[in-house]
């Protein structure tokens, strides 16, 4: 079965919906989200979904809001997958997305941190072809814009 996933920028009252995919986060999801265990509040959700100091990607199946990337123009980004929709290629979609933004808005490098057990982030920038540089106790992993050789996907 495909599945209809619709990709558009977050808009203002998207927060309750960011807040419930959050909710839907475990312990661990949220502590690789925000390298704490750290539950997301209700001003955080509007936070997010107020793209007037970020942009935000969503990602919704009929209405429900399964997923999420939020990029600062530092080129820092990063991205959640509601649990029960993933390996089904969201989450390279919504960084796709941001690369995309970024590439459009003069962003020059593109970044993310995680932890060194987090495959499927890692999986993502390998894909995409950032570079990937490991440290004792977080990854760190960068996609050069000015280089013109940028690839978009790599399988
Ligand atoms: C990281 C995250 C966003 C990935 O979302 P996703 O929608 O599952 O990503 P994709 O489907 O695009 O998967 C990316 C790759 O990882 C693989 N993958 C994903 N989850 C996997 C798992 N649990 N085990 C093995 N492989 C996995 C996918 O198969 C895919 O590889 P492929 O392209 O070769 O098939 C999601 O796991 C998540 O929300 N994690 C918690 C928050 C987090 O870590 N955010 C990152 C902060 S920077």
């Amino acid at each position: 079965m495909t599945l209809n996933v619709n990709y558009r920028k977050a808009k203002q009252d998207d927060w309750k919906g960011i807040l419930e995919l959050y909710n839907s986060l475990s312990d661990d999801d949220l502590y690789l989200r925000f390298f704490t265990f750290h539950k997301l509040t209700e001003e955080e959700a509007k936070k997010i979904a107020d793209t007037r100091e970020h942009y935000t990607v969503i990602a919704e199946i009929n209405g429900k809001i399964i997923g999420e990337a939020s990029i600062y123009f530092d080129g820092e980004f990063a991205v959640v997958v509601h649990p029960d929709y993933r390996k089904l290629g969201i989450g390279t979609e919504l960084v796709k997305r941001l690369i995309e933004f970024a590439k459009k808005t003069g962003i020059k490098k593109v970044k993310f941190y995680t932890l060194p057990e987090n495959y499927p982030m890692i999986k993502i920038g390998k894909k995409l072809g950032f570079k990937i540089i490991e440290r004792e106790d977080e990854v760190y992993a960068y996609l050069d814009l000015n280089n013109e050789n940028v690839i978009l996907e790599k399988t």
